[in-house]
Formats: C-alpha cells, structure tokens, sequence
C-alpha cells in the first residue's frame, strides 16, 4: 500500500504516547504484514510484553481499534495520509473483509455512527433486506418450521449491504479518493496476508461446516487441508471482486458481474435473491438516538438495531441509583443491573423491528427519562421479578460480528459493527467472486404466529416481507460530555452487544476505570427470556452469587461475553486511549 506521505508529524513525545511513532500491542502484525508483501508506510513502534497490562495503548493523534492488526494498520495508514475517521473505518472493514473473513465482510451488513467533532452526528444502517420473493413463511416445509431453511440454507441469505453503507458513508463524509480506501483490501487479498494462530484455529474448525459449499473450501483451506499460522492466505476471486468495487463503486458489486455470480449461485441452489435485489438494494442515513447518562450524551444505532433504545432505556433506569457507591460487582449493583436489562429486552421483543414496516413503533417513550422512572418503581430492591413464560424469546443468534472504534486527529469519531451473522455466515462462498454470504434471514421471527416454549417467536414486527430488514442487537456507540468526544464502543456477541456496551459505559463513567479496565472487566447478560443471568468465569464472587440466588435470581456461569474495541479520549491529555479485549483477536493501532 502507498499512501502519500503523512500531513503532520507522526512521531510523538514518549510522554504522550508510549510505544512510539506507531503504537500497538500486537507483536504478530509486523510478521503478518511482511508475509503480505503489504508495505506499511512506516516501521511500527512494537511493544512486546505489554499484552496482559491494564494501562491502555495511547496515541496522541489518531486511533484505530478493529479485531485484526492488519486491519487497524490499513486504518491508521490511511489517517496518517490525510483521510479522516470516516476514511479509515471504510479501509479498515474492507480490510477485514479479506484478513477477518470470520465475520469481517462484502456480504453481510452492519452499522456505522459517526459523530464529527463539528457538526451533527450521523448513523448509516446497512443492514441486510430480505430478497423481493421473501415472505413471512418462508422458513416453513410442510407448514412445519424448518430451522435449516432459516439458518443455513440460500434462503437465509438476505440481500448483503456492507458494500453500499462503506460507500454511502464515504460519499457524504470521507475526504479521500474511493480506490484508495479500497486498495488496500484488494492487495491484501490478491498478494495474501500470513494466518494468525486464531485465524488458522477459526477456519480449521470451520472447514467440516464449509464443506457442502466448494468455493468455500477452495477459498479457506489448501484443497481441503487446513492452513497453517504463518502461510500466506491469497483471496484472487476477491480480489478481482475488490478491484471491481475500487472502480466502479457500489456497481461493482450490486451490479454487472459480481451481481450475475451472486444470481447463479442463487439460482442453482433453490436461493430467491435476484440482479434486482441487489440493484435495489440501498444504505440510509439515519439520526442516532440520544440519551443522556449523568450528564453525558449517549449516542447510539436506532431501530432497525434494538441496540440505542435499549441501552439508552437501561441508562435512564439505571440513573436512578448511585451505582458508584453500591460499587462494581456487588449483589445490589449487579440486581438492579439484571432488573434493567429484563425490561430493556422484554421492551424490545414487544415493540421493535424495521421502522419502515412498524410505523408506529414507540422508541421515543421507550428511550423517555418518565418511562424509566416508572419501570424503575416496578423494580424490587430485594427481590428478582421474573420474566412472563407465556410469552416469548428471541430465536437464537451466531457467535460472529466484529466491531471497529476509529477516531481522528480532528477527534472525529466512527463507530461500525457489521457482520455476516454467523461466524463466516451462511458459509457460503459466492463461486467466482470470493467472498462469503450472510445468513442474517435467521434475525427474522421464525414464522406467524409461531411462538414456542423453545424459542421461536411468531410476532408480527419482525417477520420476513420483501424488502425488509431484520432487527439486530448492533450497537456502534460513542459517548460524549460537554460537546467533547468521550468513548466510541462497541462489540461482537448477538444479544449479548447490548449488555456488553451498556457495561462498558457504566465501568468508565460510574466505576471509574480506565478503558483497558472497562474492557477487561467481567460481564454479565440478562435478556428477559430465558429468564437466567449468565456471568463470565470469575465473573461474580461466591458471596455475591449468594445473595443474587437468594433475592431468586438463577445464575449460570457462561465462557466469554463479547468482544470490546473501544477508544476513549483522554480530554486532560488531549491522548487517544485504545483498549483491546483479550476474550477474542482485537488490535489498537494509533500514531
Ligand atoms: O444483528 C444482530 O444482532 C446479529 N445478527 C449479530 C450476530 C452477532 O453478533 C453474533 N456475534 N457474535
């Protein structure tokens, strides 16, 4: 990659930045980099041994936080060539399309909050649609419903967005050249990158799943043969994909070639989505939600995502308790905490789907400080209520999305979580075109009226329609105080984002801690139904357990929750302050 030469300075004192011209945690990136052939504009300030500090990396000037080295690299590179925020969140999830293919992607969809140090903050929703001949009872055979058509077959693929949202963004906000955000990507895929340990870990347990799908194989295996850390993974199909979009924009991909590949796939398998699907297909600006949390603005994805509403729902309940003096981690913290997110989630299986379909859907009163103090008064200090089992919950979510914080010199800031649903989603490789298709049908409701004790929902707001989109937990956040950039966050895990985000809020503003600490801390998720709260290992003392089980709370234990990149800024300092989340892969870079 070759960028212009940097419009300021790059190194910076070691009291303002302490690894360097470029600072960064992960000692594997040079290595990786150098097996791509990529030539990074600049050698990079490593920092061995510091993995496993609670202090986070600090960057004077610009920060890019994604869940690959390679990808935050090309973000960085990107802003030390004069591109903003917007820039480097485009580069850097086109970069993880082709080295995080778990769930970086060109097929699936996501979202994008940009908040801008001037002006208004904008949210880009992305996110799938369900191909014209959708209908609510697709998913069903027989009139029985068949999980396999919902989650893993080429109905579950909905019509991808990534590609139109990057560019949309880009187009009312990026300030460089669209090729050159895209180059990047394309060189990464056709000269190969090295395979990290967890990524060579990731596909080999993936291959068996890939199997039915041969382009998939031939892509992410060597004939079948898993790779190795350290072997160069070439992309060629997706790089010619790549260079389709670098030239021709959105075109490249919803049209013309790539466009007929996706089509013949469809076709020969029994998938429904068309040219026209794609032709139609478009990104939308929307306002983010606001809330604000002792003085603090919250801004956050609205509906489609149930995220904003939620954790600005949660916030106000929550406002109504001094949490810094019942303290982290103790039962009545962590009581009103699952109190909280029981209503937040039964709220948004009642209420929540795609605006454009629920015209009538009550986000403002949900988001209100009056509803809150009412469902703050249903709240019992002493004891759990329990989540009404007649009713219903959310079909079950994959273990795949992935999040990228970025913030500029300017203090610009890009919050983005986009996904393929599933890990690798539907596992489907477009043949010829190289890149992986989403199975994010499976957010739909499994079909009318089909609600069951097992965990499938029938309710109307969510179920397939032509043109729809599915109701998703993203949460891209960025927190503020007094006009000035706080934290951009967000995370990875299905249901569990909305819970994850929420907590990384508290940890910093009632807790106190640094970001790395906030990151780091364990977690816990409540989602009204099953009625459970799932604490991470470690997570809750023997004591604390105690006294929730006895105010009637079940508690289970559960491995690791989400995966955090976040950045706060230091405002004192005037200092970035990246934190990567040791739970998964996750990468600060700034300079
Ligand atoms: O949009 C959603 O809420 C889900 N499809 C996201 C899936 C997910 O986060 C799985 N991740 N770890």
């Amino acid at each position: 990659m070759v960028l212009p030469p940097p419009a300021a300075p790059l190194a910076l004192g070691p009291r303002r930045c302490d690894h360097g011209p470029m600072s960064i945690r992960s000692t594997t990136l040079q290595r990786r980099v150098a097996g791509a052939g990529l030539v990074l504009a600049a050698g990079l300030g490593l920092a061995p041994g510091l993995t496993g500090s609670s202090r986070p990396i600090r960057a004077g000037r610009a920060m890019v936080v994604s869940q690959d080295a390679i990808a935050s690299a090309v973000g960085v590179e990107v802003m030390r060539g004069g591109g903003n925020a917007v820039d480097a969140a485009v580069a850097t999830a086109l970069a993880l399309a082709v080295t995080y293919p778990t769930a970086g992607n060109l097929g699936g969809g996501g979202f994008l909050v940009y908040r801008p140090a001037e002006g208004d903050p904008v949210a880009y929703d992305f996110r799938e649609t369900a191909p014209g001949r959708s209908s609510p009872t697709m998913f069903l055979r027989d009139g029985e419903y068949d999980p396999v058509l919902h989650h893993n077959s080429h109905l579950a693929v909905g019509v991808p967005g990534t590609v139109a949202g990057l560019h949309l963004a880009w187009t009312e906000q990026g300030t460089l050249p669209w090729p050159a955000l895209v180059d990047p990507a394309v060189r990464l895929a056709r000269e190969g990158f090295a395979v990290s340990d967890a990524l060579a870990r990731s596909l080999a347990g993936v291959l068996p799943r890939m199997a039915p799908y041969p382009a998939s194989v031939a892509q992410f295996s060597k004939d079948g043969e898993p790779y190795r850390a350290g072997e160069v993974l070439r992309q060629g199909d997706l790089a010619r994909t790549l260079a389709r979009i670098a030239e021709q924009g959105p075109d490249g991909f919803y049209r013309g070639e790539t466009a007929a590949l996706v089509e013949r796939e469809m076709r020969a398998n029994g998938g429904i989505m068309t040219r026209a699907d794609l032709a139609a297909y478009r990104a939308v600006r929307r306002t983010p939600i606001r809330g604000v949390y002792r003085g603090y603005e919250v801004l956050s994805m609205p509906p489609i995502s149930s995220g904003g509403a939620a954790i600005v729902q949660m916030l106000n309940i929550l406002e109504h308790d001094d949490l810094a003096a019942s303290g982290f981690g103790s039962a009545a913290t962590v009581h009103l905490m699952i109190e909280a997110m029981r209503r937040a989630y039964a709220d948004r299986a009642r209420y929540l789907g795609d605006p454009a379909f629920n015209p009538a859907m009550p986000v403002e009163r949900l988001t209100s400080k009056a509803y809150a103090a009412q469902l703050r008064r249903t709240i019992d200090d002493g004891r759990a209520s329990v989540s009404s089992p007649e009713s219903f919950e959310w079909p079950r979510e994959g273990g795949e999305t992935t999040h990228l914080s970025v913030v500029d010199g300017a203090r610009n800031a890009v919050s983005l979580t986009y996904t393929l649903e599933q890990g690798y989603g539907s596992k489907i490789t477009v043949p010829g075109a190289g890149f992986l298709l989403n199975n994010e049908m499976g957010d739909f409701n499994a079909g009318p009226g089909i609600t069951t004790g097992g965990g499938l929902i029938g309710t109307a707001p969510n179920l397939a329609e032509p043109g729809k989109r599915m109701l998703s937990s993203m949460s891209p956040t960025i927190v503020t105080r007094d006009g000035q950039l706080v934290l951009v966050t967000g995370s990875p895990g299905g249901r569990t984002i909305i819970n994850t985000v929420l907590q990384t809020i508290l940890n910093v503003v009632d807790f106190g801690m640094n970001v790395q600490e906030a990151v780091d801390a364990p977690r816990i998720h409540h989602q009204w139904l099953p009625d459970v709260t799932r604490y991470e290992r470690w997570g809750l003392s023997p004591d604390t357990l105690a006294l929730l089980r006895g105010r009637g709370h079940t508690l289970v234990e559960t491995r690791a929750q989400g995966a955090v990149s976040a950045i706060f800024y230091n405002m004192e300092d005037d200092v970035l302050e990246g934190a990567e989340d040791r739970r998964r892969t996750s990468a600060a870079v700034g300079f």
